[in-house]
């Protein structure tokens, strides 16, 4: 079939490992000068194929909703996020996709997140008890979220409290996730099996990883069901061959859930403490809020309609520092975006870090301006701002996430504010997921 659109602009093939090795170093530096140079649709020549750079919300709308059954998850992205988390939700497709998302979206139920309330405010209370014991010293506070956000969700999800456990998990997802990166290095990914540091530290990585995951669903395994997501995947049996899932499915599953409920939240909370350090009078705004709405009762439910300055500082937050920066897919058959061609199986990848700095969707895009979500009724255009995604693949724990992450922030608006240590320069990583390089040391002023 003749291309139906012309091809995008782009740097030539013989460039090519000098890009990879920039995406590498600092992947948004790189997003911002394709797009600067080429424009909103970029091509990256591979040689044997390609890759596309997206950043407009109708493009990302076009592939992510509009167009969704012409992209897949079979690419390289995927294949690097496979090799920590296995074949879960995040990463399956088609039938398997489909029967997982049936069977855990119920855990995600409007009315079963809201029940996790308590349970949110006890662990961030817990997490504030620790910090007076430990007295004034300065804290990294990105590994503090990353604690707290996992012990969260293993509760939550899994009824099941991490503990020591949860600090170990994320220091093997960390592992993990940056030599994932290593593999954009072309002779990284070719020597990826031998007995490099790297690769031993890896291997290390994922045991202890393996180790954690079988020990809480040994845990639960031993308790009496309950109508935790985890008693759910055990009980489930396939609705033709009538059979449980495997343990490595399980395995996978567990381990798909844990990273993708955690990682991601901890790091919206860290930027938006980072953010309001660099804001006071926006700090000020949130503590007022607070202590008007909750009256110095712990949130319920009920308030949360009524955080509102609370709600605008992390979708700000999440505006500027998306998370999950970019999501990416494998266009199945060839398709045309903005009168570009789109290679049969090329990967695209959807840039949300800079949809959301598009200064004609989102004007003066660098400033940090809660008031952008507070004073719009109709909220923003489609695919201008999408933290979770979209379309059938949009992120299953988007309300449990929107939920959790307002808890936390009331909830510790309420005792404490928390300042960074001057002399640090803080910058976004961009892994798996966007986090501030090298962590976050703030120290804790208690109100
Ligand atoms: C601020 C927090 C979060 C952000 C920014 C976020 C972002 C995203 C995004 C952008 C996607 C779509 C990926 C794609 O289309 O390729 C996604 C998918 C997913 N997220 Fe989240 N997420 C967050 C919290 C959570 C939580 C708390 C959970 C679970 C407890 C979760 C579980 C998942 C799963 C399982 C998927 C795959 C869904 C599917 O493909 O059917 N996420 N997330």
């Amino acid at each position: 079939m003749p291309h139906l659109g012309k091809k995008a602009p782009g740097p030539a093939w013989w460039a090519t490992p000098r890009v990879l090795q920039q995406l590498r170093r600092d992947p948004i530096a790189l997003h911002r000068k394709m797009h600067d140079r080429y424009g909103d649709v970029v091509r990256i020549s591979f040689g044997f194929s390609c890759a596309y750079m997206l950043r407009r919300p109708e493009h990302a709308g076009h592939v992510l909703r509009d167009n969704h059954t012409n992209y897949d998850k079979k690419n390289f992205d995927y294949r690097i996020l496979k090799a920590i988390v296995g074949e879960g939700l995040l990463t399956s497709n088609g039938e398997i996709w489909r029967r997982q998302r049936r069977l855990i979206q119920p855990a995600f139920q409007r009315e079963r997140t809201e029940a996790l309330v308590p349970l949110m405010v006890e662990r961030t209370e817990e997490m504030l008890a620790r910090w007076r014991d430990a007295g004034d010293a300065a804290r990294d506070i990105s590994r503090d979220m990353a604690r707290l956000a996992l012990e969260v969700v293993t509760q939550a999800l899994f009824g099941i409290n991490a503990g020591e456990s949860a600090a170990e998990i994320g220091d093997a997802f960390r592992a993990l996730s940056r030599r994932a990166m290593d593999r954009y290095g072309v002779l990284a990914s070719v020597l990826g099996f031998l007995p490099t540091p790297g690769n031993l530290r890896a291997k290390e990585a994922r045991r202890r990883l393996r180790a954690v995951v079988e020990k809480l669903i040994a845990e639960r395994r031993r308790r009496p069901p309950g109508g935790d997501l985890l008693s759910k995947l055990l009980e489930a049996r396939d609705e033709e061959s009538g059979r449980a899932m495997s343990e490595q499915q399980l395995r996978d599953e567990v381990t798909t859930l844990l990273l993708a409920g955690y990682e991601t939240t901890a790091n919206a909370l860290s930027w938006t403490f980072y953010l309001l350090s660099e804001h006071p009078e926006t700090a000020r705004g949130v503590e007022a809020e607070v202590d008007r709405v909750l009256g110095g009762q712990a949130i319920s439910v009920k308030a949360v309609p009524n955080l509102n300055l609370c709600r605008a500082v992390l979708q700000e937050s999440m505006r500027l520092y998306p998370p999950a920066w970019v999501v990416s897919r494998s266009a199945i058959e060839e398709d045309v975006i903005g009168g570009y061609a789109i290679d049969k199986r090329a990967l695209v990848v959807v840039g949300i870090y800079d949809t959301h700095r598009l200064p004609d969707v989102w004007p003066e895009p660098e400033k940090f301006d809660p008031g952008r979500f507070l004073n719009s009724h109709r909220g923003p255009a489609p695919f201008a701002y999408y933290p979770f995604g979209g379309g059938p693949r949009m992120c299953i724990g988007a309300g449990f996430a929107e939920l959790e992450t307002i808890c936390i922030l009331s909830t510790m608006a309420q005792k404490c504010r928390l300042r960074l240590v001057p002399d640090q320069t803080v910058q976004p990583e961009a892994l798996i997921t966007l986090r501030p390089r090298g962590g976050l040391r703030m120290t804790v002023e208690w109100r």
